[in-house]
């Protein structure tokens, strides 16, 4: 079994999250314009929806992206130099990294940081049994905050950061330039920084790709209000709301609300929330990016451009940052 790191107190224990959800949605759906945070899509069901969409004909992000890191995989790794440390924020299922691992020199460590300790442990023993040399030193923390490297990353020559997915599209833009800014922090001089960012594209493309004609991405949406009546004692009813998502040209995102189809009332945790007819819940927020405007966030927080990959169609992108000395 690879050993786990815990190191930042916000993930310290399940009941500090629990009671973190219920604090959010309970502040989220109080609020003049009701919002919850992307994050609490991925319990059990919402990470397997999530997969699923992934899946879908109309949602291009994963597919461009793997094709991307496939077809270039050499390239990028040359950016990583021997006994370089590869941490990786967000692991997941860690399949992207497996493409870099696999044609990478060999490392001091690889770092992936999750806030699921459960999934960090299941994916890191399923990677060692296929790269059974790779010293694995998974860490289970909020990426979106500070928090120490293992001694054998900090040690390294060179740390090189791996955030794919697109995951940097969930944040409002000064976020993200906080998150550009904390992994500076983190990985520290010398560092690389490789982000998985979607691109603006057509409208009708971006409307499509998040309203899959098969309903899997509603169905994602509506997950968290099924998650809300399972572990806060919600009395939610799913058919009525529904599922809206489209592009806002003015922000450069998509969002994604839960709209009410009525006038209603809901308890969650023992309170009660009115609801106009049509008024929405604000789910989530997908920014895209051109490679100039994710350039210009990196470079305002002192990273580099060093290197930028594309499908043939430039839907997504690949791109690549030093920290300036
Ligand atoms: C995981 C944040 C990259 O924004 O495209 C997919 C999540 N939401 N369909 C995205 C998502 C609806 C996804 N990210």
């Amino acid at each position: 079994m690879v050993a786990l790191a815990r190191t930042n107190p916000s993930t310290a224990n399940d009941e500090t999250e629990v009671s973190a959800f219920e604090r959010d949605v309970l502040k989220g759906l109080g609020a003049r314009r009701k919002q919850l945070a992307p994050k609490y899509f991925y319990d059990g069901a919402g990470s397997q929806l999530f997969e699923r969409i992934t899946e879908q004909p109309e949602y291009y992000p994963t597919r461009c992206e793997m094709h991307i890191l496939q077809d270039n995989a050499a390239d990028i790794a040359r950016l990583i130099p021997a006994g370089a440390a590869l941490v990786e924020f967000g692991s997941g299922s860690n399949k992207k990294a497996r493409i870099l691992l696999a044609v990478a020199p060999v490392l001091a460590a690889y770092v992936p940081v999750d806030i699921s300790p459960e999934m960090l442990e299941q994916e890191a023993d399923a990677l060692q049994l296929d790269f059974p040399r790779l010293n694995i030193r998974p860490v289970a923390a909020d990426f979106t905050q500070i928090f120490e490297l293992p001694e054998e990353a900090k040690a390294a020559a060179v740390r090189v950061g791996f955030f794919p997915g697109s995951t940097i599209g969930n944040f409002e833009p000064h976020e993200a330039a906080s998150f550009l800014r904390n992994a500076a922090k983190i990985l520290g001089p010398n560092s690389i920084l490789i982000v998985g960012a979607d691109l603006i594209k057509p409208v009708d493309i971006l409307n499509a790709a998040y309203n899959d004609a098969a309903g899997v991405t509603a169905r994602f949406n509506l997950n968290l209000l099924v998650r809300i009546n399972r572990e806060l004692n919600g009395s939610f009813k799913l058919d009525t709301f529904e599922h809206h998502a489209f592009y806002n040209r003015e922000r450069h995102r998509i969002e994604m609300h839960l709209a009410s189809l009525k006038r209603q009332k809901v308890k969650v945790a023992g309170e009660c929330f009115d609801f106009r007819a049509g008024e929405t819940i604000h789910t989530e927020n997908s920014y895209k990016y051109s490679v100039e405007s994710l350039g210009a966030l990196a470079r305002g927080v002192g990273w580099l451009p060093a290197g930028v990959w594309m499908d043939s169609k430039k839907y997504f992108s690949i791109q690549a940052f030093t920290l300036a000395p």
